[in-house]
């Protein structure tokens, strides 16, 4: 039997176009003549960080790939699908790599527990924490060392967005395009940028740079 919060779903949505309706009477036949959104949100599959939601926009106006703890894995095809859509075909001027405190992802990655397939996944955050354990092991609390390495974590998939050929290439055809690393904090609702932005591959390590 449904549930009573699988049955509302359907009422919602029409309660919605609805409401949207009546802010614009043109704005599905205006959403259904194509997209072309300025950014690119790479966040964490996490529930309670929903793009659009925190950011107040609306549909159309953010391309959007989510995975656990918000990884970019350069043999990951689907995020490099959405990637070079995003670039390439609808341009964005913007990429997000949002991460969240409390995220269960790079939670699981500080410790032992082995959760299954997903341990392989998370590998990629260990990998960060190892990268910068000297850093974290000098934080004395628990809770210090989880939000650095959320905050690490971040600045990690930044830097490996910069080193895809795709942001690369389309640096290098001078094309208007800018990463971020923000962080979503649950008990307040607020985002915190790391200020980390990168436009052009010139901080890269020399083996990363590509000769494009
Ligand atoms: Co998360």
């Amino acid at each position: 039997m449904a549930s009573q919060f699988y049955k509302k779903l359907i009422d919602n949505n029409t309660k919605w176009v609805q409401e949207k309706t009546l802010e614009n009477p043109d704005f599905f036949k205006e959403l259904s003549k194509g997209q072309q959104p300025p950014l690119l949100w790479i966040g964490c599959a996490d529930s309670r960080v929903p793009p659009n939601q925190i950011v107040g926009t609306d549909p159309g106006e953010i391309f959007v790939h989510r995975n656990i703890a918000n990884l970019v894995v350069h043999n990951d095809l689907n995020m490099l699908s959405v990637l070079e859509y995003a670039v390439n075909v609808l341009k964005v001027k913007h990429v997000i790599v949002c991460g969240h405190y409390g995220c269960g992802g790079v939670q699981a990655a500080m410790g032992d527990h082995s959760y299954g397939i997903i341990d392989n996944w998370l590998i990629n955050i260990k990998d960060v924490y190892h990268n910068h354990k000297n850093e974290l092991i000098k934080l004395e609390k628990e809770d210090e060392r989880f939000d650095r390495l959320v905050e690490l974590n971040v600045h990690e998939q930044v830097q490996n967005l910069a080193k895809t050929t795709i942001v690369q290439s389309a640096w290098k055809n001078k094309q208007d395009l800018k990463i971020h690393g923000w962080i979503f904090e649950l008990e307040t609702g607020k985002i915190k940028d790391l200020n980390i932005d990168m436009n052009t591959n010139k901080d890269l390590n020399k083996i990363f740079k590509f000769d494009l």
